[in-house]
């Protein structure tokens, strides 16, 4: 059975970002915070933060737009649709199927996933695994963050951390030696009380209460999570590593979820890579949870940082948590 299996490729790439920047100068006049706080901690200098009238669906078909034209394909040809989001537009119908209808793409089944941060691997795995049994061809994931939406804008702990972005890929299958080499997906609930939105699902329905106690916000127990992150990021691209039989000289870039530079320099020290091996934007669009690897890899490929035969590693880490990792032949 094993040699009949395809293999699936990164054909195309595409991201948006919104146009309006907050800097950390602007949130100093929010919150009880500064700009030297900001940097030290994080790394992150300034965060988009998208217009009324965008939505997930909507900044998630402009990057879909895009992976469409780089991988040359029409959205009538796509068989799937799968969109990573802990921000859809609203709780049903599935955001895939609101990009769905934007971009056109009538034979598309459509379906979203929740691994946060995590969700654009978690994506390709799947994505990977339809293209390589040859149940389909073409399919499109996107992940799509409105974070600035969940943000509590009192609170000094999380509001300087995120921002909102959308990356998309078209995954097909490979005729080349490009290909999804391989990828490890993981995750504990045990953590779930870390890093969670607690308001406004089954546990927690929205009431004036849940309101008045802020549930509808992201909480996050921010220490912690930089622990686990920095732990369980530098084991899952050893795993990753380990599957596919390759070791960190191999990689030629990595694409690591940017959360913090701080968690980028931790896994980058583990994986004894130098600094042009490691592509960094957190400073520029702060954490977009799902997109931050999707944004990333479009922008490195759009300045020819990325070349046909490189080794890319993807890793990431998220509520749940989850994390996960994931080998690119480009
Ligand atoms: N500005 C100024 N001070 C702030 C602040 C801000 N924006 N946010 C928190 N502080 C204060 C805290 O109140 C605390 O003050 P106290 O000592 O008087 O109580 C102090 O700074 C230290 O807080 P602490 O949480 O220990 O800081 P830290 O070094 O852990 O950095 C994070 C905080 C959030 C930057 C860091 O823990 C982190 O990045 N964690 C991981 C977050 C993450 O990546 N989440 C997403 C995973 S996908």
């Amino acid at each position: 059975m094993v040699q009949h299996l395809k293999h699936a490729y990164i054909a195309g790439t595409g991201y948006y970002v919104p146009k309006k920047v907050l800097t950390n100068k602007d949130l100093e006049k929010i919150v009880d915070t500064s700009d030297e706080w900001i940097t030290t901690r994080t790394g992150i200098k300034e965060r988009r933060i998208a217009a009324r009238e965008e939505t997930t669906s909507v900044i998630g078909a402009k990057a879909a737009k895009q992976a469409l034209k780089a991988a040359g394909i029409k959205a009538d040809e796509l068989d799937l649709i799968i969109t990573a989001t802990i921000t859809p537009d609203m709780p049903f119908p599935a955001t895939s199927a609101l990009i769905q209808n934007i971009i056109g793409a009538c034979k598309a089944g459509v379906v979203d996933i929740e691994a946060a941060c995590s969700g654009y691997i978690y994506a390709i795995s799947m994505a990977n695994q339809f293209i390589r049994t040859g149940e389909y061809k073409n399919i499109l994931i996107v992940a799509s963050e409105i974070l600035s939406r969940i943000t509590d804008w009192e609170d000094r702990n999380t509001c300087v951390l995120f921002g909102d972005a959308a990356g998309a890929a078209v995954i097909r299958e490979s005729q080349s030696k490009s290909e999804i080499i391989a990828a490890y997906l993981g995750g504990d609930g045990a953590y779930k009380d870390l890093l969670y939105l607690p308001g406004g699902g089954s546990l927690n329905p929205v009431s004036k209460a849940t309101i008045d106690k802020r549930l509808h916000y992201i909480k996050m127990k921010g220490n912690e999570t930089f622990k686990v992150a920095v732990t369980q990021m530098s084991l899952s691209a050893e795993k990753v590593l380990e599957k596919a039989g390759m070791t960190k000289k191999d990689v030629s870039l990595l694409v690591p979820h940017q959360a913090n530079l701080r968690i980028i320099q931790a896994v980058q020290k583990r994986l004894e890579l130098p600094d042009d091996k490691v592509y960094i934007n957190v400073n520029r669009y702060g954490n977009t949870s799902a997109a931050t690897i999707a944004v990333a890899i479009a922008e490195a490929v759009q300045e020819g940082k990325v070349k046909k035969g490189d080794i890319i590693l993807f890793v990431a880490f998220g509520g749940g948590f989850t994390w996960a990792s994931a080998l690119i032949r480009w």
